[in-house]
């Protein structure tokens, strides 16, 4: 063979191999991205971007905001290609571990900067099941302006937060502003009201439903004060439709003007202070308040993961996208451009973020390191079992079907039914 036939079929063969490459990572994949807030723009932007830089397309679904978890496993249970890389919430990887695969291979040292906390809650019998995404712990939202113009400071428990809530919403509303509110938070019967129960069960000490070692604990005096407080607020602070919202309802009725406090995520904070937001540059952030003085400030702890589909038929392409997405590159936009909590701790002293979201950043950071977790790694493939059974039992409570000492008492015998033998 002369050198220049050589070279030629070397040529072709190197140019073969591209050509292989090419063809085989050119792929479409399906990704499933929330619908609240922004989440579905920005989902939208991210994936975008790493198709035009890797030559794949991707297709994007939204997902509605309750139902999700339903959704996925008639999916992974039927074993279906639909869904290439699922956007999963902080408590399913224990539920949803079987049908992923683990991107250990994928993430190689990718997690290394990541809050422990997620990385943990993550692995899945050493397994890495889920990329971790972006934070959330739940925050206090508050109008500045309305606080300063009644003398108010910010509340540190939550009687002070009832008592403030019901001087300016009163005051509000005597001054012509008829549609005022105290306080909005997520009331309806989800895991976003899970969230919001257990903030007032810790903020009086009473645990977190199901301790570190399987115990349930919810049959406790601090349960019981936290559930009748809230109780209290229905149709007093908060309007009796709270029983019906969920995230997207309260920042509405906040980002329209008409309440002096909010219970929410992150996610929020961005939307608040978007252009058309009629309440821009008037919002502050705080902890939650505490249950009293001996109480404790507590925010649960959230947050989304990216996990593929052990049934897509395009694993390699669908991990690229995950790892493009939870890169610090894209959660640093997502972080500026829509107030996202990244899952990456130095993100939070980055010069970028911190010009863009300030203030908010070490909120957010102290609100994160200090969260409380729900008990979804102790009773893990029940976990939704167990938070259905407490969200249904704080909502008995919140709707005046039931009071909270018994309902508290039920909800503890139900929840030890759902062990066998002692465990979860
Ligand atoms: C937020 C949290 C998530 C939680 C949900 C409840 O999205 O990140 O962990 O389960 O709210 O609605």
């Amino acid at each position: 063979m002369t050198i220049r036939k050589f070279a030629t079929l070397g040529a072709s063969i190197i140019l073969g191999t591209l050509l292989q490459v090419n063809v085989s990572c050119a792929a479409t994949v399906t990704i499933s991205c929330s619908a609240t807030g922004h989440d579905l723009a920005m989902c939208t932007q991210g994936a975008q971007a790493w198709a035009k830089q890797t030559g794949n397309e991707v297709k994007v679904v939204s997902m509605p905001s309750s139902g999700q978890l339903a959704l996925y496993q008639q999916l992974l249970s039927a074993g279906s290609s639909d869904i290439d890389i699922l956007q999963i919430d902080v408590v399913w990887p224990g539920i949803l571990a079987q049908d992923l695969l683990d991107l250990t291979p994928y993430a190689g040292k990718n997690t290394v900067g990541d809050f422990p906390v997620y990385v943990k809650n993550d692995t899945i019998g050493g397994h890495l099941v889920a990329m971790p995404w972006f934070a959330d712990a739940g925050v206090m939202y508050y109008r500045k302006d309305l606080l300063d113009k009644y003398g108010v400071k910010v509340p540190d428990t939550w009687e002070e937060l009832t008592a403030d809530a019901k001087k300016i919403q009163d005051a509000e509303r005597a001054a012509g502003h008829t549609k005022m509110w105290g306080f909005v938070w997520q009331g309806r019967n989800y895991e976003g009201l899970t969230c919001d129960a257990l903030e007032w069960v810790q903020s009086f000490n009473g645990g977190a439903i199901v301790d570190a070692s399987g115990k349930v604990t919810i049959n406790n005096p601090g349960a019981i004060s936290a559930l009748t407080m809230a109780h209290g607020w229905v149709g007093t602070i908060s309007p009796e439709g709270v029983l019906n919202y969920s995230e997207e309802e309260a920042r509405g009725v906040f980002q329209s003007g008409d309440a002096v406090f909010m219970r929410n995520w992150p996610y929020a904070w961005s939307l608040a202070n978007s252009d058309d937001s009629p309440i821009k540059g008037k919002v502050g952030i705080a902890v939650l308040p505490k249950g009293g003085q001996a109480g404790r400030h507590a925010a649960v702890l959230g947050g989304w993961q990216l996990a593929v589909s052990k049934y897509s038929k395009h694993p390699d392409v669908a991990a690229s996208l995950v790892m493009y997405l939870t890169s610090p590159a894209e959660q640093k936009r997502r972080a500026i451009e829509g107030g996202y909590a990244s899952t990456l701790v130095d993100l939070y002293k980055d010069k970028g973020v911190r010009d863009a979201i300030g203030p908010f950043a070490d909120s957010l950071y102290d609100n994160l390191v200090n969260a409380v977790a729900r008990p979804s790694a102790v009773t893990r493939t029940r976990y939704n079992q167990v938070s259905t059974e407490f969200s249904g039992a704080a909502y008995a409570v919140l709707s005046g079907s039931t009071d909270a000492a018994t309902s508290v008492k039920d909800l503890d015998s139900k929840l030890n039914g759902l062990r066998h033998g002692g465990k979860w």
